[in-house]
């Protein structure tokens, strides 16, 4: 067993790219080389165009905005506006789920696939459960979840599953998200030109909007995603470009809503379908994902990863893809024109994303089986269409355990320590483990790529670094699929942790990085803090965990960001979020939020420096509790 090395990666990319040439394909390690050097007053953050007076940007010669406003209230203001954005994405991918909820039948597309879990957040919220049919119950349980976006009093349902200690907090700072959509709002509104412009009011806020999403939408989506496909648990599956069947009709799903790739995966298993594809000279179908819709199926399914956030081209430059099926969020509009140098079929699904030169398929909760049908027969039919001259897949692939819920955590950790029988099913083996030192702590790694950071290197080389200090690792989102196509999360990757987290791995079967999601699924980490902090008594700022983002790229990044410290927990970001031309904003985010929530941001684009920075985090930790 060896770990695949991101100079491997990058040597099956220019390959690719070779196969582009040849069909005058663009791509975006050209595309960054045209919009370098990128705009300085964007990068520092310091340009306004909220109104049409400007737009204005800050120099020494120009300190103000035509309305008097300072370097710090824009740059303050543009981190709001960027952090609802990310808010308003996480949690409207949160509501269409909610809907799904809400329209499941016993005979409908969409059923119950976790009743129990849906009985317990029933019972968490107060909902009558006694003698109700599981769907009146779902019906009745999604329209609460529905109202947590508009209600007009109160504060999120779930923000009672962090501790007390965090609650107070939020209360005490005014940063208690109340209904989701107002948060969104009162950004927006707060960084209109003349409201807001005192940096702490704004971070304050963004918070806030953050906290509505890690704690509202974002966990609404993760919840209600399992009560309706099925909580995940441990199952084998593979990653990276190699898992596309060079014979087989290759349908790559792509975007963040499991309701459109359940439905694919269910139909392109479906014996009829099969027989289709034989008729039409395959050998079966292969449905492989990109971004958080993979990380959705491959957690429930076991459905392989071609990869992630920057490798969805290549994907298509395969020259085998017959259809690239995508719903919402960090799709390429690239894919359009890219998919017509080839036979791929690009089919867009969402009225949210929709793009030029695709083929829009309208996708809702009561056509869903029809149109998967429509979707993979039109793959199927695009097989014959293949230029045989252009097929090249790169057989590059690692195998990966994936599909580790809090649940399975909890579960899997059970066999790890003394513990007495009374307190297994809870956090307590971990904590022995992490209190004893055999694991010194944890990090959850999260977030994109971004061609700033050479793509996966800060992903793999901190894991690396990481489990070799017996850290363990939770992962979601394109970091999770970083890892797994390093082979990271494959159980033989024990050989490179330190002795403890090695043990560990050894008695709980377990990879040292695990998978825990989608980024809608940071939300999992959270609830896997807040439940450690309480069996533990502590804080969640107490504990020896920290976040790291370190390719990080999109609106819901910040978002994200801005609720894990939020929520008690450092973050460590490789990628500065527009923010580092105003003084009092870096001052605000790297040190001044603690006050408020017992955390802040590190940025740091040294990766080696970065990963000290957060061992030193863990261990300063774990010096404060005398462990
Ligand atoms: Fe300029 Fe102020 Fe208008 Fe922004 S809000 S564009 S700083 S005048
Ligand atoms: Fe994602």
């Amino acid at each position: 067993f060896k770990l695949t090395t991101v100079e491997e990666f990058e040597a099956a990319t220019a390959r690719l790219l070779e196969t582009g040439a040849k069909v005058g394909a663009d791509a975006w390690q050209f595309r960054v080389k045209n919009q370098t050097p990128h705009c300085k007053f964007g990068e520092e953050g310091v340009c306004c165009r909220i109104c049409t007076m400007g737009p204005c940007r800050i120099t020494k010669k120009a300190p103000r905005g035509i309305c008097g406003c300072d370097v710090h209230g824009i740059v303050g203001r543009n981190y709001l506006k960027f952090t609802a954005g990310g808010s308003a994405t996480h949690s409207d991918h949160g509501r269409e789920i909610c809907h799904t909820l809400y329209e499941s039948a016993a005979d409908g597309c969409y059923k119950v696939k976790d009743p129990d879990k849906l009985i317990r957040i029933a019972k968490e919220w107060g909902i009558e459960t006694e003698g109700k049919d599981i769907y009146d119950l779902a019906h009745e349980v999604a329209e609460t979840g529905l109202m947590e976006y508009g209600k007009p009093f109160g504060t999120q349902r779930f923000l009672k599953r962090a501790p007390e200690s965090q609650q107070e907090l939020w209360e005490k700072n005014e940063l208690a998200p109340r209904a989701i959509d107002r948060e969104v709002s009162c950004s927006l509104h707060m960084s209109h030109m003349g409201c807001s412009s005192k940096p702490e009011a704004l971070v304050k806020q963004a918070i806030r909007a953050g906290l509505s999403d890690g704690w509202g939408g974002s966990m609404m989506g993760t919840e209600f995603s399992d009560v309706l496909f099925g909580t995940p648990k441990p199952i084998e599956t593979e990653a990276n470009l190699g898992v596309m069947v060079e014979d087989n009709v290759n349908i790559v799903v792509h975007g963040h809503d499991p309701s459109l790739s359940e439905m694919i995966c269910e139909f392109a298993d479906d014996p009829e379908m099969i027989a289709y594809a034989k008729e039409q000279g395959a050998k079966g179908i292969t449905v492989s994902g990109v971004c958080c819709t993979s990380n959705e199926v491959a957690m429930r399914r076991g459905i392989p990863m071609a990869g992630n956030f920057l490798q969805q081209e290549n994907v298509v430059l395969t020259g085998a893809c017959e259809a690239i099926v995508v719903d919402v969020q960090c799709i390429f509009p690239a894919l359009g024109p890219l998919s017509k140098c080839f036979h791929t079929k690009f089919i867009t699904t969402s009225p949210i994303a929709q793009m030029p030169d695709s083929e829009f398929i309208r996708f809702d909760a009561h056509t869903a089986g029809e149109k998967a049908k429509l979707i993979v027969r039109t793959a199927i039919e695009n097989f014959k269409n293949r230029k045989p001259e252009l097929v090249h897949i790169p057989q590059l692939k690692q195998k990966a355990t994936v599909g580790y819920s809090t649940e399975a955590i909890v579960k899997a950790l059970d066999g790890v320590t003394n513990s007495q029988v009374d307190e297994l099913g809870t956090t307590k083996p971990l904590l022995e483990c992490i209190t004893s030192g055999v694991l010194r702590g944890a990090v959850a790694m999260v977030g994109c790529n971004n061609p700033r950071v050479r793509p996966d290197l800060a992903h793999i080389e901190l894991m690396k670094k990481l489990v070799a200090n017996d850290i363990i690792i939770i992962a979601s989102g394109c970091s999770a699929q970083a890892a797994a196509k390093a082979g990271l999360m494959d159980k033989r990757a024990k050989d490179v942790c330190g002795a403890g987290l090695k043990r560990v791995c050894e008695l709980a079967d377990i990879p040292p990085v695990l998978h825990m999601g989608s980024c809608v699924d940071i939300s999992r980490m959270l609830v896997l803090a807040a439940t450690l902090a309480k069996d533990a008594g502590l804080h969640i700022s107490q504990l020896p965990v920290v976040g790291c983002a370190p390719e990080w790229m999109s609106e819901k990044a910040v978002s994200i960001g801005n609720y894990v410290i939020g929520s008690g927990i450092d973050t460590f970001l490789g990628v500065d979020p527009y923010a580092c031309g105003s003084s009092e904003m870096v001052e605000i985010l790297t040190n001044g939020t603690k006050e408020w929530v017992e955390a802040a941001f590190t940025v740091e684009k040294d990766i080696e420096k970065l990963g000290d920075a957060m061992i030193a985090k863990i261990e300063e930790k774990r010096a404060a509790l005398g462990i």
